[in-house]
């Protein structure tokens, strides 16, 4: 018959309990030197090792030849209690048994000697459930308990204990077992029970089971059921962590500021019949994972998500401020708390996608704060981007000369034909984005000669872009470097021209990433290691051939050329 792994995997000594050593050592401490107590009360989360350290300890008190604090397992009085033949442990559920009378056949029993053991051990799992008057039999047997006995007391839920019992035990608390721990157990088993388990999958178990080894052992069950190499995946579907693809393209419709968009997948998931109120719940799950990600200090060990995932948060995070999280949190936590009243679901949450999406709208002082480091950011973003550090020295001192050329205001700062322009005067990048184009707040950049003299350079440079063979071995070199990165640029392709790589692609993540420093760094460089170059990037456009707008005159004219024939206009 098929033992759950849990059941099976129940470690027998105290060194193979994982990931609770401050117990298991000073419980090995005491029995070495033979200081032992009368009432132990072992408290924790669930399936953390309560009950095992019990049974553990039940031997390890009786046991014949003990080593190092551990029971031997081998002796006849350990081999008689996994047998079931040695009577003198008993386990006790007080779930089931929680009156006045199952506890007083405990204080009339106490008076014997144990049959064969040294000590009789009553373990009352699950103590917290026991009546008052229970409470108080258990009591006057704990105050003064016979040499021979011995209780070890076990609750999830420790504040439900009275005083009076708290003050007679020594106390143990289980902790959550940490990620690494459980994984390190997993791997174990995996390789006991003859199937292939990846590091990471084991690690993602890991941060699903939420320090809970039992939890951790039964989704390895159920990851066994569907096969016996056992990646990521196939912890995913064994959990039920689909990918929600649909939670991060709403978020990047509210980092884009992409109101259309988010409400687009919006209706696309009504239609699909997703429950508004869950969504919502989901969408503030994935931004309190951004907002982790950004004020913790390791975050990956407690967000369950894959690699995958997780580098995809990053750069989601890396574009808002811990501020902005929190406000969007917070009006989506404000939409959540309306649903089910009046306005429908659905209405209330594309209520709150606007607000997010188009932070103008909403008067309120978070919105303001929202506003001002949105602001902040584009002021930094124009500093620092003015000269990036691998830009060559020669790079940099003929974007100098050049812009000194073109500048016909003096007071200008100096602005080269740069990326952040190149992208942020290309219409590509803020098409669909109503909301920034036109923001009631900002007042309207004015045209600067410096603008219209690069959009003429940009027609130029646009016009003369010839398509980049190397694209498709940049995007797989940038593969290893950031999957999520690669992931956005798998679909475009670029184009050549005046020192630029120009990137043609319908995903706005892309452009957003050329935006961000850092990221656009990381892509250069690894343009520099696959072409042996130093490209500045920028959004493709396709230029119009202009045909039409030439003068047909002129046409004739030039054909007309050297032919003796000539054309006047009168
Ligand atoms: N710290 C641990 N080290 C190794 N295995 C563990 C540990 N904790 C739990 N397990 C595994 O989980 C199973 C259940 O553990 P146990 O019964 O000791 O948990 P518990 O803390 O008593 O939980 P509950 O509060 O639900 O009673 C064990 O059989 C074992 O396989
Ligand atoms: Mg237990
Ligand atoms: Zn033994």
């Amino acid at each position: 018959m098929y033992q759950v792994l849990y059941r099976k995997w129940r470690p027998q000594t105290f060194d193979d309990v994982s990931g609770q050593e401050h117990i298991t050592t000073t419980l090995k401490n005491e029995l070495t030197a033979g200081r032992l107590n009368h009432a132990y009360l072992f408290t924790g989360s669930r399936g953390t090792g309560k009950t095992t350290c019990a049974k553990i300890l039940a031997k390890a008190v009786n046991c014949l030849d003990i080593q190092n604090g551990n029971p031997c397992g081998k002796c006849e009085i350990c081999r008689g209690i996994d047998d079931g033949s040695v009577l003198d442990i008993v386990e006790m559920d007080a779930a089931s048994n929680r009156k006045i009378d199952d506890i007083r056949q405990i204080v009339d029993e106490v008076q014997f000697k144990p049959a064969k053991c040294k000590y009789r051990v009553y373990i009352v799992d699950e103590v917290h459930m026991l009546t008052t008057e229970a409470f108080n039999a258990l009591l006057k047997t704990l105050e003064e308990p016979p040499e021979h006995v011995i209780f070890i007391l076990a609750t999830t839920e420790v504040h439900k204990l009275p005083q009076t019992i708290l003050s007679r035990c020594q106390r143990f608390d289980f902790h959550r077992i940490p990620p690494r721990a459980i994984a390190d157990r997993l791997l174990f088993v995996a390789r006991r029970e003859e199937v292939n388990l990846s590091d990471s999958a084991a690690m993602l178990i890991a941060s699903v089971a939420d320090g809970a080894l039992r939890d951790a052992l039964s989704l390895l069950d159920r990851c066994i059921a569907i096969s016996s190499d056992i990646d990521e995946e196939v912890v995913r579907n064994a959990a039920g962590l689909a990918r929600k693809t649909y939670l991060f393209e709403l978020a990047a419709g509210v980092i884009n500021k992409n109101t259309a968009k988010s409400l687009e997948i919006i209706d696309r998931l009504y239609s699909e019949s997703k429950d508004m109120a869950r969504l919502c719940d989901e969408l503030i799950s994935h931004f309190r994972s951004l907002m982790l990600i950004k004020s913790v200090k390791n975050p990956r060990d407690i967000l369950i998500m894959s690699d995958d995932e997780y580098e995809e948060s990053q750069t989601q995070a890396d574009y808002l401020s811990l501020a902005d999280i929190v406000y969007y949190m917070d009006v989506l936590s404000r939409a959540y708390q309306r649903m089910g009243h009046g306005t429908g679901d659905r209405t209330e949450l594309e209520m709150a996608m606007v607000k997010l999406s188009s932070a103008e709208i909403d008067g309120t002082t978070e919105a303001l704060a929202a506003r001002i480091t949105a602001l902040e950011k584009e002021v930094k973003k124009g500093i620092s981007s003015n000269y990036l550090p691998s830009e060559s020295a020669e790079d940099v001192k003929k974007l100098k000369s050049e812009s000194k050329k073109q500048t016909s205001v003096p007071k200008q700062t100096v602005q080269g034909p740069k990326e952040t322009e190149i992208i942020e005067s290309s219409p590509d990048i803020d098409e669909d984005r109503p909301v920034q184009k036109a923001p009631v707040t900002r007042p309207a950049p004015t045209p600067s000669a410096n603008a219209v003299r690069t959009s003429a350079n940009l027609e130029e440079i646009y016009r003369n872009a010839k398509p980049f063979s190397q694209w498709v071995d940049v995007i797989s070199n940038l593969k290893p470097v950031s999957r999520a990165i690669a992931a956005a640029f798998s679909d475009s392709t670029a184009y050549e021209s005046g020192g630029y790589l120009l990137i043609d692609t319908s995903n706005e993540m892309a452009f957003e990433l050329l935006k961000n420093g850092s990221r656009r760094e990381e892509i250069r460089k690894i343009i520099l290691e696959t072409t042996g170059r130093v490209y500045k990037l920028g959004p493709y456009k396709r230029v119009e051939d202009k045909k039409e707008e030439t003068d047909p005159l002129e046409t004739l004219k030039k054909g007309l050329e050297g032919s003796g024939i000539e054309i006047t206009e009168e």
